[in-house]
Protein backbone atom coordinates (compact mmCIF):
# COMPACT_ATOMS: atom_id res chain seq x y z
CA UNK A 1 0.00 0.00 0.00
CA UNK A 2 2.62 2.71 1.29
CA UNK A 3 5.17 1.19 -1.26
CA UNK A 4 2.80 1.47 -4.60
CA UNK A 5 1.41 5.17 -3.00
CA UNK A 6 5.18 6.14 -3.19
CA UNK A 7 5.72 4.41 -6.34
CA UNK A 8 2.56 6.64 -7.71
CA UNK A 9 4.42 10.05 -6.44
CA UNK A 10 7.55 8.93 -7.86
CA UNK A 11 5.97 8.44 -11.02
CA UNK A 12 4.33 12.07 -11.04
CA UNK A 13 7.41 13.60 -9.75
CA UNK A 14 9.81 12.19 -12.83
CA UNK A 15 7.58 12.15 -15.88
CA UNK A 16 5.23 15.25 -14.83
CA UNK A 17 7.30 18.79 -15.66
CA UNK A 18 7.01 20.86 -13.25
CA UNK A 19 5.31 24.08 -14.54
CA UNK A 20 6.52 26.83 -11.31
CA UNK A 21 9.48 28.41 -12.16
CA UNK A 22 12.42 27.07 -9.29
CA UNK A 23 13.66 29.94 -7.39
CA UNK A 24 17.56 30.38 -7.62
CA UNK A 25 19.49 29.30 -4.11
CA UNK A 26 20.73 31.73 -2.38
CA UNK A 27 24.51 31.69 -2.89
CA UNK A 28 25.07 33.13 0.32
CA UNK A 29 22.70 30.62 1.89
CA UNK A 30 23.61 26.62 2.00
CA UNK A 31 21.04 24.70 -0.39
CA UNK A 32 18.48 22.80 2.04
CA UNK A 33 16.20 19.94 0.75
CA UNK A 34 12.24 20.58 2.01
CA UNK A 35 12.01 20.31 5.73
CA UNK A 36 8.52 20.37 7.65
CA UNK A 37 8.58 23.78 9.98
CA UNK A 38 6.27 22.05 12.41
CA UNK A 39 6.54 18.21 11.92
CA UNK A 40 4.81 17.14 15.45
CA UNK A 41 1.42 18.78 13.82
CA UNK A 42 1.06 16.94 10.45
CA UNK A 43 0.85 13.92 12.84
CA UNK A 44 -2.91 13.97 12.41
CA UNK A 45 -3.67 11.91 9.34
CA UNK A 46 -7.45 11.02 9.62
CA UNK A 47 -10.02 14.25 9.63
CA UNK A 48 -13.22 13.74 9.93
CA UNK A 49 -15.59 16.87 9.29
CA UNK A 50 -19.24 17.37 8.99
CA UNK A 51 -20.94 18.11 5.82
CA UNK A 52 -21.01 21.49 5.06
CA UNK A 53 -18.20 22.75 6.69
CA UNK A 54 -14.83 24.30 5.72
CA UNK A 55 -11.67 21.57 5.79
CA UNK A 56 -8.09 23.12 5.50
CA UNK A 57 -5.05 20.91 5.37
CA UNK A 58 -1.75 22.45 5.99
CA UNK A 59 1.93 21.31 4.72
CA UNK A 60 4.32 24.14 5.59
CA UNK A 61 7.33 23.92 4.82
CA UNK A 62 11.22 25.36 4.70
CA UNK A 63 13.81 24.84 2.32
CA UNK A 64 16.40 26.43 0.10
CA UNK A 65 15.68 27.38 -2.27
CA UNK A 66 11.90 27.89 -1.05
CA UNK A 67 9.91 24.56 -2.11
CA UNK A 68 7.21 24.39 -4.11
CA UNK A 69 3.57 23.12 -2.79
CA UNK A 70 1.35 20.57 -5.02
CA UNK A 71 -1.49 18.57 -4.00
CA UNK A 72 -3.01 15.52 -4.97
CA UNK A 73 -6.23 13.72 -4.09
CA UNK A 74 -6.22 9.58 -4.31
CA UNK A 75 -2.93 10.26 -5.41
CA UNK A 76 -3.96 12.03 -8.73
CA UNK A 77 -3.08 15.47 -8.86
CA UNK A 78 -5.90 17.68 -7.42
CA UNK A 79 -7.47 19.83 -9.85
CA UNK A 80 -10.20 22.58 -9.40
CA UNK A 81 -13.01 21.22 -11.96
CA UNK A 82 -13.00 18.42 -9.87
CA UNK A 83 -15.06 19.20 -7.30
CA UNK A 84 -18.03 21.50 -7.13
CA UNK A 85 -16.87 25.07 -5.81
CA UNK A 86 -13.33 24.34 -6.38
CA UNK A 87 -10.92 25.05 -3.91
CA UNK A 88 -8.70 27.56 -2.73
CA UNK A 89 -5.00 27.50 -2.17
CA UNK A 90 -3.39 30.13 0.31
CA UNK A 91 0.57 29.55 -0.75
CA UNK A 92 2.06 31.95 1.54
CA UNK A 93 -0.09 29.54 4.24
CA UNK A 94 0.79 26.28 2.74
CA UNK A 95 -3.05 25.73 2.54
CA UNK A 96 -5.93 23.82 0.85
CA UNK A 97 -8.90 25.59 1.91
CA UNK A 98 -11.98 22.93 0.27
CA UNK A 99 -15.56 25.11 1.51
CA UNK A 100 -19.00 23.33 2.00
CA UNK A 101 -17.38 19.28 2.23
CA UNK A 102 -19.83 16.60 0.95
CA UNK A 103 -19.56 13.10 0.90
CA UNK A 104 -17.37 13.05 -2.51
CA UNK A 105 -14.78 14.79 -1.00
CA UNK A 106 -13.81 12.07 0.79
CA UNK A 107 -10.36 10.77 0.30
CA UNK A 108 -6.55 10.88 0.99
CA UNK A 109 -5.13 14.64 0.29
CA UNK A 110 -1.26 14.30 -0.25
CA UNK A 111 0.25 17.70 -0.34
CA UNK A 112 4.02 17.35 -2.08
CA UNK A 113 6.62 19.76 -1.06
CA UNK A 114 9.82 19.87 -3.46
CA UNK A 115 12.66 22.08 -4.39
CA UNK A 116 16.07 20.66 -6.66
CA UNK A 117 17.36 19.54 -3.42
CA UNK A 118 14.76 17.20 -2.64
CA UNK A 119 11.14 16.44 -1.44
CA UNK A 120 8.23 15.61 1.30
CA UNK A 121 5.01 14.00 1.11
CA UNK A 122 2.22 14.31 3.29
CA UNK A 123 -0.87 12.48 3.53
CA UNK A 124 -4.46 13.63 5.23
CA UNK A 125 -7.31 11.34 4.72
CA UNK A 126 -10.86 13.20 5.21
CA UNK A 127 -13.79 11.77 6.10
CA UNK A 128 -17.19 13.94 5.30
CA UNK A 129 -20.05 12.67 8.05
CA UNK A 130 -23.85 13.57 7.06
CA UNK A 131 -24.95 15.40 9.84
CA UNK A 132 -27.94 13.12 11.56
CA UNK A 133 -31.28 14.70 11.13
CA UNK A 134 -32.89 15.71 14.81
CA UNK A 135 -35.51 17.99 15.83
CA UNK A 136 -35.18 21.45 16.41
CA UNK A 137 -32.86 22.91 19.19
CA UNK A 138 -33.65 25.71 20.63
CA UNK A 139 -30.67 28.39 22.25
CA UNK A 140 -31.15 27.91 25.91
CA UNK A 141 -32.61 30.70 27.55
CA UNK A 142 -34.41 31.81 25.07
CA UNK A 143 -36.82 33.42 25.01
CA UNK A 144 -36.29 34.96 28.06
CA UNK A 145 -38.23 36.15 30.74
CA UNK A 146 -39.86 40.18 29.96
CA UNK A 147 -40.60 42.66 32.23
CA UNK A 148 -42.70 45.71 30.52
CA UNK A 149 -44.52 49.08 31.19
CA UNK A 150 -48.09 49.59 29.97
CA UNK A 151 -47.74 51.07 26.61
CA UNK A 152 -44.38 49.82 25.92
CA UNK A 153 -43.26 47.29 23.21
CA UNK A 154 -41.57 44.55 24.23
CA UNK A 155 -39.76 41.64 22.11
CA UNK A 156 -39.27 37.79 22.48
CA UNK A 157 -36.84 35.99 20.66
CA UNK A 158 -36.12 32.73 19.93
CA UNK A 159 -32.90 30.77 18.51
CA UNK A 160 -33.35 27.94 16.19
CA UNK A 161 -30.84 25.49 14.44
CA UNK A 162 -32.43 22.78 12.36
CA UNK A 163 -30.85 20.69 8.97
CA UNK A 164 -34.36 20.89 8.05
CA UNK A 165 -36.32 23.50 7.49
CA UNK A 166 -38.25 24.29 10.57
CA UNK A 167 -41.50 25.81 10.56
CA UNK A 168 -42.33 27.90 14.03
CA UNK A 169 -45.16 29.41 16.30
CA UNK A 170 -45.36 32.03 18.58
CA UNK A 171 -47.72 30.57 21.02
CA UNK A 172 -49.81 32.16 24.22
CA UNK A 173 -50.84 30.08 27.21
CA UNK A 174 -54.55 30.99 28.22
CA UNK A 175 -57.50 30.27 30.29
CA UNK A 176 -60.49 28.31 29.40
CA UNK A 177 -63.24 27.49 31.70
CA UNK A 178 -60.62 28.77 34.69
CA UNK A 179 -58.36 25.95 33.71
CA UNK A 180 -54.81 26.40 32.08
CA UNK A 181 -54.82 22.87 30.90
CA UNK A 182 -57.45 20.71 29.15
CA UNK A 183 -58.88 17.62 29.35
CA UNK A 184 -56.24 15.83 27.26
CA UNK A 185 -53.55 17.57 29.78
CA UNK A 186 -52.27 20.06 27.28
CA UNK A 187 -52.52 23.52 27.70
CA UNK A 188 -54.67 26.22 26.50
CA UNK A 189 -53.22 28.16 23.56
CA UNK A 190 -53.82 30.66 21.17
CA UNK A 191 -51.22 31.05 17.77
CA UNK A 192 -49.96 34.34 17.69
CA UNK A 193 -47.65 33.91 14.70
CA UNK A 194 -46.83 31.17 12.59
CA UNK A 195 -43.29 31.24 10.12
CA UNK A 196 -43.05 28.23 7.54
CA UNK A 197 -39.58 29.82 6.60
CA UNK A 198 -38.08 30.06 9.75
CA UNK A 199 -34.58 31.91 10.36
CA UNK A 200 -32.60 31.17 13.07
CA UNK A 201 -33.56 34.47 14.63
CA UNK A 202 -37.37 34.71 15.14
CA UNK A 203 -38.81 37.72 16.89
CA UNK A 204 -42.53 38.23 18.52
CA UNK A 205 -43.08 41.70 19.43
CA UNK A 206 -45.86 42.11 21.87
CA UNK A 207 -46.92 45.93 20.79
CA UNK A 208 -48.46 48.13 23.13
CA UNK A 209 -48.47 46.22 25.95
CA UNK A 210 -51.41 46.05 28.05
CA UNK A 211 -52.10 44.06 31.53
CA UNK A 212 -53.62 41.51 29.57
CA UNK A 213 -51.01 40.59 27.73
CA UNK A 214 -48.89 39.36 30.79
CA UNK A 215 -48.75 35.63 30.95
CA UNK A 216 -46.52 32.74 29.40
CA UNK A 217 -45.22 32.80 25.71
CA UNK A 218 -43.77 29.65 24.13
CA UNK A 219 -41.45 29.54 21.03
CA UNK A 220 -42.63 26.22 19.11
CA UNK A 221 -40.03 25.08 16.46
CA UNK A 222 -40.93 21.98 14.46
CA UNK A 223 -39.60 20.03 11.23
CA UNK A 224 -40.08 16.48 9.87
CA UNK A 225 -38.13 14.63 12.69
CA UNK A 226 -40.05 16.30 16.00
CA UNK A 227 -40.57 19.66 17.66
CA UNK A 228 -39.36 21.84 20.26
CA UNK A 229 -40.18 24.52 22.37
CA UNK A 230 -39.28 27.00 25.25
CA UNK A 231 -41.67 29.22 27.27
CA UNK A 232 -41.11 32.99 29.04
CA UNK A 233 -42.61 34.80 31.27
CA UNK A 234 -44.20 38.52 30.65
CA UNK A 235 -44.74 40.18 33.31
CA UNK A 236 -46.16 43.65 32.79
CA UNK A 237 -45.86 46.56 35.11
CA UNK A 238 -48.48 49.86 35.84
CA UNK A 239 -46.06 52.47 35.04
CA UNK A 240 -48.34 54.87 36.72
CA UNK A 241 -48.95 53.06 39.20
CA UNK A 242 -47.46 54.54 42.70
CA UNK A 243 -48.61 53.07 46.65
CA UNK A 244 -51.26 55.18 47.79
CA UNK A 245 -49.82 55.37 51.43
CA UNK A 246 -46.20 55.48 50.73
CA UNK A 247 -44.73 56.31 47.60
CA UNK A 248 -41.56 57.43 49.02
CA UNK A 249 -40.68 53.31 49.71
CA UNK A 250 -41.65 52.74 45.97
CA UNK A 251 -38.96 55.33 44.94
CA UNK A 252 -36.25 53.66 47.37
CA UNK A 253 -36.77 50.85 48.50
CA UNK A 254 -37.47 48.44 45.41
CA UNK A 255 -36.57 45.22 46.20
CA UNK A 256 -38.29 41.81 45.01
CA UNK A 257 -41.40 40.40 46.98
CA UNK A 258 -40.02 39.35 50.25
CA UNK A 259 -42.15 36.37 51.30
CA UNK A 260 -43.31 35.36 55.03
CA UNK A 261 -40.44 33.25 56.19
CA UNK A 262 -41.33 29.11 56.65
CA UNK A 263 -44.56 29.72 54.77
CA UNK A 264 -46.30 27.85 53.01
CA UNK A 265 -45.82 25.16 55.41
CA UNK A 266 -45.99 21.28 54.58
CA UNK A 267 -48.75 19.83 55.33
CA UNK A 268 -50.12 16.32 55.76
CA UNK A 269 -53.92 15.96 54.39
CA UNK A 270 -56.07 12.66 53.99
CA UNK A 271 -57.48 11.29 51.07
CA UNK A 272 -60.49 13.21 49.96
CA UNK A 273 -59.88 15.88 52.13
CA UNK A 274 -59.17 19.93 51.32
CA UNK A 275 -55.90 21.47 52.23
CA UNK A 276 -54.55 24.83 51.53
CA UNK A 277 -51.35 26.34 50.98
CA UNK A 278 -50.87 29.79 52.47
CA UNK A 279 -48.00 32.38 51.88
CA UNK A 280 -47.59 36.25 52.60
CA UNK A 281 -46.15 38.24 50.61
CA UNK A 282 -44.66 41.95 51.44
CA UNK A 283 -44.33 44.07 47.70
CA UNK A 284 -44.13 47.74 46.87
CA UNK A 285 -45.77 47.36 43.45
CA UNK A 286 -47.86 44.87 41.51
CA UNK A 287 -46.92 41.33 41.83
CA UNK A 288 -47.22 38.73 39.46
CA UNK A 289 -48.14 35.21 41.86
CA UNK A 290 -48.07 31.01 40.49
CA UNK A 291 -48.28 28.53 42.08
CA UNK A 292 -46.83 25.70 40.69
CA UNK A 293 -46.67 21.74 41.01
CA UNK A 294 -43.11 20.09 40.76
CA UNK A 295 -43.27 17.36 37.74
CA UNK A 296 -42.01 15.37 34.64
CA UNK A 297 -43.92 15.29 31.34
CA UNK A 298 -42.24 15.39 28.39
CA UNK A 299 -39.16 16.92 30.03
CA UNK A 300 -41.38 20.13 31.54
CA UNK A 301 -40.87 19.84 35.43
CA UNK A 302 -44.13 22.10 36.32
CA UNK A 303 -47.36 22.45 35.97
CA UNK A 304 -48.75 25.65 36.87
CA UNK A 305 -51.80 25.55 39.13
CA UNK A 306 -52.90 28.67 39.43
CA UNK A 307 -51.68 32.46 38.68
CA UNK A 308 -52.89 35.33 40.13
CA UNK A 309 -51.88 39.11 40.45
CA UNK A 310 -51.71 41.40 43.75
CA UNK A 311 -52.69 44.89 43.02
CA UNK A 312 -52.44 45.91 46.49
CA UNK A 313 -49.23 46.15 48.46
CA UNK A 314 -48.40 44.21 52.06
CA UNK A 315 -48.48 41.50 54.22
CA UNK A 316 -51.29 40.34 51.24
CA UNK A 317 -52.37 36.43 51.90
CA UNK A 318 -52.26 33.59 49.20
CA UNK A 319 -54.23 30.86 49.70
CA UNK A 320 -53.84 27.64 47.58
CA UNK A 321 -56.50 24.99 47.66
CA UNK A 322 -56.04 21.39 46.56
CA UNK A 323 -59.30 20.05 46.80
CA UNK A 324 -60.09 16.01 46.90
CA UNK A 325 -56.75 15.13 47.60
CA UNK A 326 -55.69 12.00 46.26
CA UNK A 327 -52.56 10.17 46.23
CA UNK A 328 -51.28 12.07 43.23
CA UNK A 329 -51.56 14.98 44.57
CA UNK A 330 -48.55 14.26 47.13
CA UNK A 331 -45.09 16.04 45.87
CA UNK A 332 -43.10 19.65 45.82
CA UNK A 333 -45.86 22.86 45.02
CA UNK A 334 -44.03 26.04 44.82
CA UNK A 335 -45.25 29.64 45.07
CA UNK A 336 -43.53 32.51 43.43
CA UNK A 337 -43.73 36.14 43.46
CA UNK A 338 -42.32 38.74 40.54
CA UNK A 339 -42.45 41.93 39.33
CA UNK A 340 -39.98 44.32 37.64
CA UNK A 341 -37.50 43.96 40.00
CA UNK A 342 -36.95 40.18 40.79
CA UNK A 343 -38.54 36.82 41.60
CA UNK A 344 -38.85 35.00 44.77
CA UNK A 345 -40.25 31.46 45.94
CA UNK A 346 -41.18 29.09 48.43
CA UNK A 347 -41.51 24.91 48.22
CA UNK A 348 -43.70 23.21 50.42
CA UNK A 349 -44.48 19.45 50.26
CA UNK A 350 -47.78 17.89 50.50
CA UNK A 351 -47.63 14.30 51.74
CA UNK A 352 -50.86 12.34 51.41
CA UNK A 353 -51.73 9.48 53.88
CA UNK A 354 -54.34 6.77 52.67
CA UNK A 355 -57.88 6.73 54.89
CA UNK A 356 -57.49 3.03 53.73
CA UNK A 357 -55.30 2.74 56.39
CA UNK A 358 -57.86 3.00 59.42
CA UNK A 359 -59.84 0.09 60.22
CA UNK A 360 -63.25 0.22 58.85
C1 LIG B 1 -6.80 6.36 1.80
O1 LIG B 1 -5.76 5.82 2.58
C2 LIG B 1 -6.18 4.83 3.51
C3 LIG B 1 -5.02 4.44 4.37
O2 LIG B 1 -3.85 4.30 3.62
C4 LIG B 1 -6.80 3.67 2.74
O3 LIG B 1 -7.27 2.70 3.65
C5 LIG B 1 -7.94 4.17 1.90
O4 LIG B 1 -8.48 3.14 1.11
C6 LIG B 1 -7.48 5.30 0.98
N1 LIG B 1 -8.65 5.86 0.31
C7 LIG B 1 -8.68 6.07 -1.02
C8 LIG B 1 -9.96 6.64 -1.54
O5 LIG B 1 -7.73 5.85 -1.72
C1 LIG C 1 -39.23 33.05 34.18
O1 LIG C 1 -40.37 33.30 34.93
C2 LIG C 1 -41.00 32.14 35.44
C3 LIG C 1 -42.28 32.55 36.12
O2 LIG C 1 -42.10 33.65 36.92
C4 LIG C 1 -40.04 31.40 36.38
O3 LIG C 1 -40.60 30.19 36.80
C5 LIG C 1 -38.75 31.11 35.66
O4 LIG C 1 -37.82 30.57 36.55
C6 LIG C 1 -38.18 32.37 35.05
N1 LIG C 1 -37.05 32.01 34.25
C7 LIG C 1 -35.89 32.62 34.37
C8 LIG C 1 -34.79 32.15 33.50
O5 LIG C 1 -35.74 33.55 35.16
C1 LIG D 1 -66.43 25.90 29.14
O1 LIG D 1 -67.57 25.76 29.97
C2 LIG D 1 -68.79 25.84 29.27
C3 LIG D 1 -69.92 25.77 30.29
O2 LIG D 1 -69.58 24.95 31.38
C4 LIG D 1 -68.87 24.69 28.25
O3 LIG D 1 -70.09 24.78 27.52
C5 LIG D 1 -67.69 24.80 27.30
O4 LIG D 1 -67.70 23.70 26.40
C6 LIG D 1 -66.40 24.82 28.08
N1 LIG D 1 -65.32 25.05 27.14
C7 LIG D 1 -64.27 24.24 27.06
C8 LIG D 1 -63.27 24.60 26.03
O5 LIG D 1 -64.10 23.28 27.79
C1 LIG E 1 -36.10 35.67 7.28
O1 LIG E 1 -36.70 34.89 6.26
C2 LIG E 1 -37.48 35.62 5.33
C3 LIG E 1 -38.10 34.66 4.34
O2 LIG E 1 -38.29 33.41 4.88
C4 LIG E 1 -36.63 36.66 4.62
O3 LIG E 1 -37.44 37.43 3.76
C5 LIG E 1 -35.98 37.54 5.65
O4 LIG E 1 -35.12 38.45 5.03
C6 LIG E 1 -35.21 36.73 6.67
N1 LIG E 1 -34.72 37.62 7.69
C7 LIG E 1 -33.47 37.58 8.10
C8 LIG E 1 -33.11 38.53 9.17
O5 LIG E 1 -32.64 36.83 7.61
C1 LIG F 1 -52.52 51.36 23.21
O1 LIG F 1 -53.59 50.68 23.78
C2 LIG F 1 -54.54 51.52 24.46
C3 LIG F 1 -55.60 50.64 25.07
O2 LIG F 1 -55.04 49.55 25.71
C4 LIG F 1 -55.12 52.49 23.46
O3 LIG F 1 -56.00 53.37 24.13
C5 LIG F 1 -54.02 53.29 22.79
O4 LIG F 1 -54.55 54.09 21.78
C6 LIG F 1 -53.01 52.32 22.17
N1 LIG F 1 -51.88 53.10 21.66
C7 LIG F 1 -51.38 52.88 20.45
C8 LIG F 1 -50.23 53.73 20.07
O5 LIG F 1 -51.82 52.01 19.69
C1 LIG G 1 -52.66 51.56 36.60
O1 LIG G 1 -52.60 52.92 36.96
C2 LIG G 1 -53.76 53.68 36.62
C3 LIG G 1 -53.51 55.12 36.96
O2 LIG G 1 -53.03 55.28 38.26
C4 LIG G 1 -54.98 53.12 37.37
O3 LIG G 1 -56.15 53.80 36.97
C5 LIG G 1 -55.11 51.63 37.02
O4 LIG G 1 -56.18 51.07 37.77
C6 LIG G 1 -53.82 50.89 37.31
N1 LIG G 1 -53.98 49.51 36.88
C7 LIG G 1 -53.53 48.48 37.58
C8 LIG G 1 -53.76 47.14 37.01
O5 LIG G 1 -52.92 48.61 38.64
C1 LIG H 1 -40.86 19.78 54.30
O1 LIG H 1 -40.78 18.50 53.71
C2 LIG H 1 -39.59 18.28 52.97
C3 LIG H 1 -39.73 16.93 52.28
O2 LIG H 1 -40.23 15.97 53.12
C4 LIG H 1 -38.39 18.37 53.89
O3 LIG H 1 -37.21 18.19 53.14
C5 LIG H 1 -38.38 19.75 54.54
O4 LIG H 1 -37.33 19.82 55.48
C6 LIG H 1 -39.70 20.02 55.26
N1 LIG H 1 -39.71 21.38 55.74
C7 LIG H 1 -40.06 21.69 56.99
C8 LIG H 1 -39.98 23.14 57.35
O5 LIG H 1 -40.40 20.85 57.78
C1 LIG I 1 -62.92 12.86 44.82
O1 LIG I 1 -62.08 12.16 43.90
C2 LIG I 1 -62.48 10.81 43.70
C3 LIG I 1 -61.48 10.20 42.77
O2 LIG I 1 -60.19 10.57 43.10
C4 LIG I 1 -63.89 10.77 43.11
O3 LIG I 1 -64.28 9.43 42.96
C5 LIG I 1 -64.84 11.50 44.02
O4 LIG I 1 -66.12 11.57 43.45
C6 LIG I 1 -64.35 12.90 44.31
N1 LIG I 1 -65.18 13.53 45.31
C7 LIG I 1 -65.62 14.80 45.17
C8 LIG I 1 -66.49 15.32 46.30
O5 LIG I 1 -65.39 15.49 44.21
Amino acid sequence: MLLSHWSLLWSLLVYSPLTQSRPAVDPTDTAMAPQWVTPDKMGKRLHTAPASTTVKFRCQATGNPTPTLRWFKNGKEFKRDQRIGGFKLRDHMWTIIMESVVPSDKGNYTCLVENRFGSLTHTYQLDVVERSPHRPILQAGLPANRTAVVGSDVEFVCRVYSDVQPHIQWLKHITVNDSRVGPDGLPYVRVLKTVSQANTTERFTVKNVSVEDEGEYTCLAGNSIGISYQSAWLTVVNGTHTHPNTPDIVEHSSHRPILQARLPANRTAMVGSNVEFVFQVYSDRPTYILWVKHITINGRRERILKNSRLSTTDGEMEVFTVKNVSVEDEGQYTCMAGHSIGMSHHSAWLTVVNSAHSTT
